[in-house]
């Protein structure tokens, strides 16, 4: 079969390097992709929110799956637009990716299907929210409603800090129309994880655990980021914990969806803050994690091509899908300035390094071929704010940080930055 894959970054470059593993595959593209990419997919130049293109190129080339990775693409409705021309098409109507797309309809549903979240108040009006925050105090966290690509959400220490984030959001309108409302709530604390399952709107199959490192510098300090690296299995996430998870959170909320008349198909990422009150809901995401889906992949045994089909088809089981027992690492190279302004076309050394090593895959996410578009292949050079991400299997995880952090020292680009620490809040838990 012919399966696309829509999006360039690590997560897409791991779900392509898994779906060429599938003996179900003839040709794989991927549009844009990236110089990762490049060595198992087509890369096609659209872009992931060029859905028309997208569409044209689907039907010409008759792809007979597509997989959709960014959150974009799906809440502009791609799958609603392929359905409807006939091609199957992996990942949530323009609908159901609300949850993601819109806080307060996630925040909502939450509230009318009882699943534990941080207590909120939803704001269309500054003066209101920043009457609430003077009621609530602070610590206490912002939240533009709509897309923001990773920066809508401002956790302020105090006061003041929270006043400046409604009226960045909602009079300086630094995310546009996102910002037209904001959901203000409850500062939770504990642990974070990423339960990142797959649903068909009936079935519910969590795959392994991850936890991601949002902060880009090592402690959790400085800014937030898109993620600087994740590591599967999150041992803070028990088997008990997980089944608390399921019951509490992920079943609830699609049935509470199907209720609302949205059958909820694809991935369904529940951002989870452990509280000594037990599991509570940060964030809805509609797609997989990047990072987390690259350790995640690595720790896949089972083909995903026939599990992205039985979701489609209403026919998800748990015993599709079957995991290495090993831990993943996958840590974060970032340009020199991101998250903020960051250089690009620096020439990447080292990656051919890499490749003798076992267990080791270095996921791409913003690099290209310097000149793409001729037709020689040129030096590896970056081309965005995270590009790599080096992913490595281990007995345990400290093995796998180890073992990471070897591949990540054959590694070097102008600027290179990257966080020391990956993995390590896991090694409490092992002996
Ligand atoms: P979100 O995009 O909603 O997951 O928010 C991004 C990050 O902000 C999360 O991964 C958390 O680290 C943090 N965050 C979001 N909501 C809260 C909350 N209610 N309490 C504490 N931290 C939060
Ligand atoms: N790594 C966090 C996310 O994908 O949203």
């Amino acid at each position: 079969m012919k399966v696309l894959v829509v999006g360039s970054g690590g997560r897409e470059h791991a779900l392509a390097w898994k779906i060429a593993q599938s003996p179900l595959v003839d040709k794989l593209y991927c549009a844009p992709g990236n110089a990762g990419t490049a060595a198992l997919a087509g890369n096609v130049p659209f872009k992931a929110d060029d859905l028309k293109d997208l569409l044209e190129f689907a039907g010409e080339k008759k792809i007979d799956l597509t997989v959709v990775g960014p959150e974009a693409p799906l809440c502009a409705g791609i799958v609603d637009l392929f359905e409807e021309n006939g091609l199957r098409v992996f990942g949530p109507r323009r609908a159901a990716a609300r949850i993601e797309g819109s806080k307060v309809f996630a925040k909502e549903i939450m509230a009318k299907y009882g699943i534990p979240t941080a207590q909120a108040g939803i704001f269309d009006r500054a003066s209101d929210a920043v009457a609430y925050i003077n009621e609530m105090g602070a610590p206490i966290v912002v939240k533009a409603d709509g897309l923001a690509a990773g920066k809508g959400v401002i956790v302020a220490q105090t006061k003041n800090e929270a006043v400046a984030a409604v009226k960045l959001i909602m009079e300086k309108k630094e995310f546009g129309a996102a910002g037209e409302k904001v959901v203000i709530e409850e500062c939770l604390a504990g642990e974070e994880a990423s339960i990142i399952a797959l649903t068909d709107g009936r079935s519910i199959v969590p795959l392994a655990s991850a936890q991601d490192h949002k902060r880009i510098f090592d402690r959790d300090a400085g800014p937030n980021t898109g993620g600087m690296g994740a590591y599967s299995p999150a041992p803070v996430v028990t088997d008990r914990l997980m089944e608390q998870i399921t019951v509490e959170i992920l079943k609830p909320f699609v049935a509470g969806l199907r209720q609302e008349g949205i059958v909820y198909k694809g991935v369904l990422y529940a951002g989870v803050m452990v509280t000594k009150a037990g599991p509570k809901v940060l964030e809805f995401n509609a797609r997989f994690g990047d990072p987390e889906t690259q350790p995640i992949l690595m720790r896949m045994k089972s083909d995903l091509v026939p599990i992205f089909e039985a979701v489609i088809d209403g026919k998800l089981d748990d015993r599709l899908i079957e995991w290495d027992r090993r831990a993943a690492v996958c840590v974060v190279l970032a340009a020199g300035g991101y998250p903020g302004k960051h250089e690009t076309g620096a020439p990447v050394e080292g990656l051919e390094r890499t490749d003798q090593l076992d267990d080791v895959v270095v996921f791409h996410a913003g690099t290209k071929f310097e000149g793409q578009g001729s037709r020689v292949k040129g030096r590896v050079v970056t081309a965005g704010g995270r590009v790599l991400g080096v992913t490595a299997l281990g007995e345990t995880i400290k093995f796998a940080i180890d073992k990471a952090y070897r591949a990540v020292g054959l590694i070097s680009f102008k600027g290179m930055q990257y966080r020391r620490d990956i993995g390590k809040k896991a090694l409490k838990y092992e002996r």
